[in-house]
């Protein structure tokens, strides 16, 4: 309902819309309507209260209403149903029984804070109220199960081409998908698949971006290796004000149009943009797999997103998974 409140007073941005007015267009008291405003005043929207007039919407917070993340949305499928929560144990859990119950193709999950953030290889993610942005979507793609790696990369292109459309600023993508801002992790994805014999059922993006985070809000043994966008602009000298739904609607934008090229099939066109955000090939890497650990040098990546390494012992491999560390970075969160 308070969605539908914001709403209505964007409609009418410059001017007032009356309590009446609300209450008869959402068949509820004038004392109901009051409630939603007192309660979105509180959730920080600057809300003028005219006793003639009305309410004006005088400007909105940052946050990740279902509302600010369709104002302007450009997409046709991914994105039109927006589940949102104040606290949540991890997006991507949810997203998971949504899908198994039957969700739509592109239904998106987010959440102000999770209590129980997964990262990958059953790490924590650090996931603060407010502080980033802790989003899953679920994707039904028409593709092989072999080929699932090319969403994940298509989704971390989506994230660089979306922080850098927001804010200008330019990351690096180390294979597969994790982010990296000066040298150190601004965004991971944590893939999580559901099928049957080759067949994809669904597919959940789970996307963690560090957004407002100040140095302390990482606990010890990140502050080396994690960086915030706000950190960023801290450390450039900067002060701008980010505003997390526009980093979404940028990205959701984006990952359509590439999730539109992977159902057509033209996984090299992924494999191209992706390559233009890489900061792992040509570099001297550590991959750890398993019980197996190879060093050289990164050299290509397969149509299927494998990463193809010169090792050191002169032998080309192709590894699917696995922990990447690059000399020039820091050890991989
Ligand atoms: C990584 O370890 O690099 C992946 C981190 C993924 C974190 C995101 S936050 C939203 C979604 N929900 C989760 O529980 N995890 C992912």
């Amino acid at each position: 309902m308070k969605d539908k409140v914001l709403k209505e007073l964007n409609n009418k941005y410059s001017g007032f819309v009356s309590g009446e007015r609300l209450g008869s267009l959402f068949n509820v008291s004038r004392t109901a309507v009051w409630k939603y405003i007192k309660e979105l005043k509180n959730e920080g929207y600057v809300i003028e209260a005219s006793p003639n007039k009305g309410y004006r919407l005088v400007s909105s917070p940052d946050n990740l209403r279902p509302y600010e993340i369709s104002l302007g949305l450009k997409t046709k499928i991914i994105g039109k149903d927006i589940k949102y929560f104040y606290t949540i144990d991890s997006t991507n859990d949810y997203a998971k029984k949504l899908a198994s119950m039957g969700c739509h193709d592109g239904t998106v999950i987010v959440a102000e804070s999770q209590t129980c953030g997964r990262g990958r290889l059953g790490r924590l993610w650090y996931s603060g109220a407010g502080k980033g942005i802790w989003m899953s979507v679920v994707l039904k793609p028409q593709i092989a199960l072999l080929d699932i790696q090319i969403v994940t990369l298509a989704a971390s292109v989506a994230v660089c081409f979306a922080i850098e459309e927001v804010t200008g600023i330019k990351t690096g993508i180390k294979w597969p998908n994790d982010i990296i801002l000066s040298g150190k992790k601004v965004c991971g994805i944590l893939t999580e698949t559901n099928s049957e014999m080759e067949l994809i059922n669904f597919l959940v993006i789970g996307v963690g971006i560090n957004v407002h985070q100040e140095i302390d809000d990482f606990p010890d043994e990140l502050r080396e290796k994690a960086i915030s966008l706000k950190m960023h602009f801290v450390n450039s000298g900067n002060n701008i004000s980010l505003k997390r739904s526009d980093i979404i609607k940028s990205f959701l934008f984006k990952l359509e149009q590439l999730y539109n090229i992977i159902n057509a099939g033209e996984k090299q066109e992924i494999i191209d943009q992706w390559k233009k955000y890489s900061i792992t090939l040509g570099k001297s890497v550590k991959v750890v797999r398993k019980k197996h650990e190879y060093t050289g040098t990164a050299e290509d990546i397969t149509i299927d997103g494998k990463l193809v390494i010169r090792c050191s012992d002169g032998v080309v491999r192709e590894v699917i998974s696995g922990e990447v560390s690059i000399n020039s970075i820091k050890e991989a969160i």
